[in-house]
């Protein structure tokens, strides 16, 4: 990202009030320390980012760092070498918090060799009180903490934590604020995610998002459309349009707006190849919906439907507002209505109360509706929602389930995956390959992984390619020449 220009802001003066104008300030005051710390150091400060979370934390991710790289720091990917290492958290399922709590005991020792240090804590972890309380208590080390509604407030707190001493926390609970224009550094130039909307507000009984996230507040479509014209200025081809429920975009908007209506005017923006989104709940997507993807000639051939189970009992307990069979009503609806898309979900395995047979439903939901994947999660109790008050399954009745539903999901997946095997479609090449540096991966519309023996040139590039063969979840392919 250029620069800004943060030169004649006048540092002797009192912050600004108003966004971002403030964050502006205090970029550039926080840029003002660079130069003594760089000396303390001996090299430029350096920083690294760890994201523990879901698109939406990656993306917050990405504005920490294009903050960052504005105060001055290099960014480097390695935390162990890194003078200022920020955690944005997730607290979805229990792993990814003890991932972080794992982690910082190793920040630990590496902060005790080198004392100028800084260790910053955020995201979906941060806004429960208990790991707060814990973090104060057993992590004293830790300098700045701070959470997701004022992700924006980096810099601030960096100046805070710069001009005095002490653990600075910093932790709303709410906000129906939105902070437009920082600065962000994307992960990838050719690809961007793109907050439409914030928080949730649907409160299904298992999930802690609604009470780390907020309530729902949607993006102007103006806003929306400013940012991805600036992107395809800058070289994107894909974006990713995130939200929680992207079905009820615009419902806090004085604009009357559908998520289809915005999905059309996304369409278009000149220059934009492909555009994707997640994540859909099933119990208000429209026929509308359904009908812009059919029609479009850029929304990805992919629908990421989470069913999270197939028993319409369970899903009632987990407040999901559908019944089996209005799922499979629905999926096999998109199947009919748009023959090459690829149908995606999530699914939790020991949710309180459920029994072989529930999960039986879960297993004829997926053979149904065939998917060609699913995330499948061992279902984890999270403090203050409705379903850790409910008597919970035992654990090696839920390994057995899992095990058993996951044999059932690869099986289907694989089978999808051959379809395709002697078609030309268009790739978008995202990467070198990890195994085999002469070939590329990329992905197809409908968002399988491709392997192609191509030059390094091509990432970025949509290029038609031959699927020459299946290898269980993924194609290997070769050019077609133009
Ligand atoms: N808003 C999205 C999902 C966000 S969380 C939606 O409604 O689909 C991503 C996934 O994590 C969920 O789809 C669910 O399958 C899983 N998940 C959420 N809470 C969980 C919990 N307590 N235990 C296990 N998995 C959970
Ligand atoms: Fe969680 Fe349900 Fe909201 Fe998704 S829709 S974030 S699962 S509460
Ligand atoms: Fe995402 Fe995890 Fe928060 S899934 S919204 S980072 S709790």
């Amino acid at each position: 990202m250029k620069r800004l220009t943060l030169d004649n802001i006048d540092l002797s003066l009192e912050a600004p009030l108003e966004e971002p104008a403030r964050q502006y300030y205090f970029i550039a005051k926080a840029r003002s320390f660079m130069g003594e710390l760089s000396k303390k150091l001996g090299h430029t400060p350096t920083c690294a980012v760890v994201t523990f979370g879901c698109q939406m934390n990656a993306r917050d991710s990405e504005k920490l760092v294009g903050t960052l790289e504005q105060i001055g720091y290099q960014v480097i990917e390695e935390e162990g070498k890194a003078d200022l290492v920020i955690y944005n958290t997730c607290t979805v399922r229990d792993n990814a918090n003890q991932r972080v709590y794992g982690r910082l005991g190793a920040l630990n020792n590496q902060k005790k060799k080198n004392p100028h240090m800084r260790i910053a804590l955020c995201g979906c972890m941060m806004q429960e009180e208990a790991v707060i309380e814990k973090i104060k208590k057993s992590y004293r080390f830790v300098d700045i903490i701070f959470g997701t509604h004022n992700i924006y407030k980096l810099a601030e707190l960096l100046v805070t934590s710069f001009t005095r001493e002490g653990m600075v926390v910093d932790i709303w609970k709410d906000t129906d604020k939105i902070v437009e224009d920082l600065p962000v550094e994307r992960k990838y130039t050719f690809k961007s995610g793109i907050n439409i909307m914030f928080g949730c507000n649907n409160f299904c009984s298992y999930c802690i998002v609604p009470y780390v996230r907020g309530k729902e507040r949607s993006r102007s479509p103006r806003d929306i459309i400013r940012e991805i014209e600036a992107l395809v200025a800058d070289g994107v081809v894909e974006v990713m349009l995130l939200g929680q429920n992207v079905n009820s975009y615009g419902t806090n908007l004085e604009e009357e707006i559908t998520f289809a209506e915005l999905l059309q005017r996304i369409e278009e923006i000149p220059g934009l190849k492909r555009i994707r989104f997640m994540t859909p709940h099933p119990k208000d997507l429209s026929d509308e919906l359904i009908q812009v993807m059919k029609n479009s000639t850029k929304i990805c051939r992919h629908l990421h439907l989470p069913v999270q189970s197939g028993s319409t009992r369970i899903l009632e307990r987990m407040k999901r507002e559908y019944t089996k069979e209005d799922y499979l009503k629905l999926a096999l609806k998109i199947r009919k209505e748009i023959p090459d898309i690829a149908l995606t979900t999530d699914i939790i395995v020991g949710f309180p109360g459920e029994t072989h047979e529930d999960v039986e439903d879960t297993i004829d939901v997926v053979k149904q509706v065939g998917f060609d994947n699913a995330f499948t999660f061992i279902y984890s109790k999270r403090t203050g929602t409705p379903a850790a008050a409910m008597e919970q399954v035992p654990e090696d009745q839920v390994k057995k389930e899992f095990d058993r539903l996951l044999k059932v999901v690869q099986e289907v997946a694989r089978e999808r995956c051959g379809q395709l095997v002697g078609q030309v479609e268009e790739v978008l090449f995202e990467e070198i390959n990890g195994q085999d540096s002469s070939m590329l991966t990329g992905r197809l519309s409908n968002n399988t992984t491709v392997h192609v023996k191509a030059d390094e040139s091509l990432i970025g590039k949509i290029c038609p390619v031959k699927l020459t063969e299946a290898r269980g979840f993924y194609y290997l392919g070769e050019l077609v020449k133009t």
